[in-house]
């Protein structure tokens, strides 16, 4: 998506991807060689940390990082900047169907994914439920967001306007995986989920089928993105361009 970007707006840029063993010296390698920007994937976004010149405070609140930017300091020197546009993404693909802070939403799971939804949530005043198959970990993260817990065999209780997804239940190859029962969905307006390979998970196609709106994986993965991109060109990210990327990728591994 990157790339497609670079190619529409005519930058000599390149993005491509790196796996780093040593991140301190891959971070030395990085200023080296004149990098201006890196993402930062599992399971590096909090290791990461030690590392940085400065942090963006909602990054440093979240804990984790998935965007370095090398910057001119004030005194000329290049320093190395953390942040976190995870939480952004979500935000953004909700606020095209749902007014956040009059919405009450029932986020399920508790892993880094969760964390970066529920705040991003909670900064748009949403009102948040917790759920979780591990109730000490769904409860940890509850606590931190100072929001409800719900256990996930209690979810049948639980009233909502949203309902997102944050496990990995119905990726590929288990494409049948379904996180909450299908009878349960009739009760969201919107339901999103973070799984984007399938496209279309079981979720989102019985979401559609009992008449919920849906929000597909793509959607948080393309604004994380265009927010990268502002963060380090500073133009306007051509977010349809970049979401034709991802849909083309997305394709391209189906057949491969
Ligand atoms: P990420 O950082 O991508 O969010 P993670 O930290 O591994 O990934 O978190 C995965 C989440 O998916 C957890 O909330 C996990 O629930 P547990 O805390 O009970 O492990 C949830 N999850 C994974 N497989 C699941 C399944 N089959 N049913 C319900 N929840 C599941």
């Amino acid at each position: 998506m990157h790339n497609a970007a670079f190619a529409e707006l005519g930058m000599n840029r390149v993005y491509m991807p790196m796996e780093v063993s040593d991140i301190e010296q891959g971070i030395v390698g990085l200023r080296a060689l004149g990098f201006r920007g890196v993402s930062v994937t599992v399971p590096h976004k909090e290791a990461v940390i030690p590392f940085l010149d400065e942090i963006d405070p909602v990054a440093e609140k979240i804990g984790a990082v998935n965007t370095l930017v090398f910057q001119k300091g004030k005194d000329g020197r290049v320093i190395l900047r953390g942040l976190n546009t995870d939480w952004l993404g979500a935000n953004t693909a909700l606020a095209e169907k749902v007014n956040l802070s009059q919405s009450r939403v029932l986020v399920i799971g508790a892993g880094g994914s969760a964390k970066a939804v529920g705040f991003g949530l909670v900064q748009a005043g949403a009102e948040v439920i917790i759920s979780n198959r591990t109730v000490k970990t769904g409860k940890a993260l509850a606590d931190w967001l100072d929001c409800t817990f719900v256990p996930l065999e209690e979810i049948t209780d639980v009233s909502a306007d949203v309902l997102i997804n944050t496990t990995s239940v119905g990726m590929e190859p288990n494409n049948e995986g379904i996180v909450v029962p299908p009878s349960l969905l009739p009760g969201f307006s919107v339901v999103m989920d973070i799984v984007y390979a399938p496209l279309e998970t079981r979720l989102l196609r019985e979401a559609k089928a009992a008449g919920c709106q849906t929000i597909d994986g793509l959607a948080m993965l393309l604004y994380q993105g265009a927010a990268q991109f502002k963060i380090w060109t500073g133009a306007i990210p051509p977010q349809l361009i970049m979401r034709s990327a991802l849909e083309e990728e997305l394709r391209r591994r189906a057949v491969a």
